[in-house]
């Protein structure tokens, strides 16, 4: 529910992803926001494996990563090393999530204006411990 913060170890954050991903229809965009190490290529991670039934593979330095998934592909785009917006122009938001099942954005405040609104926002960040994390659902 928007507004409401909950502590998560990484099993939860799991089971919190695969209750996400049944709710969100074709084409659904999701926004991961949080601090450095906060988890959200973890959540993405999470994600993909609620969806394509597939470990995710370990994330590297592109940009875009897709999965398939027996619903269509899903699109995770890492904004963080964008170096000005207008490098996500190239990106070509509207045909990744037409073409997507699901379309994720990590760090979608450097993509600036191109970035596509969420359907879901989820903020993460670092709990009490150091397996713990704070998700809030912003949207
Ligand atoms: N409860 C938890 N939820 C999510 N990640 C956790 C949790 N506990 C420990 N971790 C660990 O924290 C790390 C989170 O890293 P991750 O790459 O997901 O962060 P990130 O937000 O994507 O960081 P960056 O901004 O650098 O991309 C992972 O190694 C993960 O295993
Ligand atoms: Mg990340």
């Amino acid at each position: 529910m928007p507004g409401t913060a909950e502590t998560l170890t990484l099993e939860q954050l799991h089971v919190r992803a695969a209750a996400l991903w049944v709710e969100l229809a074709p084409s659904s965009v999701v926004w991961l926001t949080g601090e450095l190490g906060a988890g959200k290529t973890t959540f993405v991670q999470a994600l993909v494996r609620a969806g394509a039934g597939e470990e995710a593979r370990s994330p590297t330095y592109a940009l875009v990563h897709e999965y398939d998934s027996p619903g269509g592909v899903l699109v995770h785009v890492d904004c963080y090393r964008l170096r000005d917006p207008e490098e996500a122009l190239d990106l070509d938001f509207a045909d990744l999530q037409r073409r997507g099942r699901l379309l994720m954005i990590e760090w979608p405040e450097r993509g600036g204006a191109h970035v596509p609104r969420p359907d879901a926002h989820i903020h993460l960040a670092h709990g009490d411990r150091d397996s713990v994390r704070r998700l809030e659902r912003v949207r």
